[in-house]
């Protein structure tokens, strides 16, 4: 049996076995299967041992433990060592080898939204662009290396936890961090990495009612969130007239290079797969 699993604590609304059985079937690897696994820090490192056997082929890591896996790691690849976050885990000449999807999968989906009319005529679309982030979680720094390396040079940060954003500066010494609740006077895009919206009706109280279309050609407003698919950030910029787009294809594409890592195999982000997110 070759076996995958997606780790953390908690675990149970994980919705990556849902994609990955879906393309393990599609793509007929047989005696394959992928799991969820709660698992407690404690156990970390019996985890690792596991996987050092045969039977675990790969590993996705989800919250708390994106950072806290990297001490057991043998080798981290450049998006891991650059956002010191690891999601997916795959042993190779039995080393455990640590790489960062999420930073490649939101990329995908920045360059696909923004901006919309001329990206292929723009090698670095977001060059000069005020990008406005709000969280310091275990993801932002995914976000902000894949912006980044979309040629953004002017990331401004806000987190209601002062000294987290004063964390990330550390790996990204050029962003600009502001007191929770403030906001740049216009930006072109703003992205919520925060985890407020998953409950429905829950929202960032920063007020962005000016932020809208006639103001600034192309604004436009991100949430990594996915479920609920509209959150009432989202759904305050749609109604101002800014560009919107939720979580649900960056989960995708992280997703997808997860995969391909795995099993050489670069998956096809097809109806069937966007419906299982539904
Ligand atoms: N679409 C995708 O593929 C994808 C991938 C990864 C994550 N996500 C989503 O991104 C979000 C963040 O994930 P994460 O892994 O970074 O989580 P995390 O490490 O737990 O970070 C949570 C963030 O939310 C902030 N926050 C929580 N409650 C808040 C509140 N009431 N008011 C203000 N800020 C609050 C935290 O601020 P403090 O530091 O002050 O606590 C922190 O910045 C989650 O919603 C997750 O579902 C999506």
């Amino acid at each position: 049996m070759r076996k995958y699993l997606v780790i953390g604590n908690p675990i149970e609304h994980s919705l990556s076995p849902l994609i990955h059985n879906h393309w393990i079937k599609k793509y007929n690897l047989v005696d394959s299967v992928y799991e969820k696994r709660k698992v407690e820090e404690k156990n970390l490192k019996n985890l690792i041992k596991e996987i050092k056997g045969d039977e675990i082929v790969g590993v996705n890591v989800t919250v708390p433990y994106k950072k806290l896996i990297i001490p057991f790691l043998d080798e981290l690849d450049f998006s891991a060592k650059e956002t010191q976050s690891v999601n997916t885990l795959f042993k190779t000449n039995n080393k455990i080898i640590g790489y960062n999807t999420d930073r490649a999968g939101f990329g995908d989906t920045i360059r696909e939204a923004y901006p919309l009319s001329n990206v292929s005529m723009e090698p670095q679309p977001l060059k000069g662009k005020c990008i406005f982030i709000l969280g310091a979680g275990g993801v932002t720094s995914s976000i902000i290396s894949a912006l980044k390396g979309e040629g953004a040079d002017n990331i401004i940060l806000s987190n209601r936890t002062k000294e987290k954003a004063n964390e990330l500066r550390k790996l990204f010494p050029e962003l600009e961090v502001l007191d929770w609740g403030k906001r740049p006077t216009i930006c072109n895009i703003v992205i919520n990495t925060t985890s407020v919206g998953l409950t429905k009706d829950e929202e960032v109280k920063i007020d962005f009612s000016d932020y809208d279309k006639s103001f600034h050609k192309n604004l436009l407003f991100y949430d990594l969130i996915y479920n609920p698919k509209e959150t009432v950030f989202l759904k305050k910029a749609r109604l101002r007239g800014n560009k919107t787009m939720n979580g649900k294809m960056m989960f995708l594409n992280q997703a997808k290079y997860a995969f391909n890592i795995w099993t050489n195999i670069m998956p096809e982000i097809d109806d069937d797969v966007i419906k299982l997110l539904d």
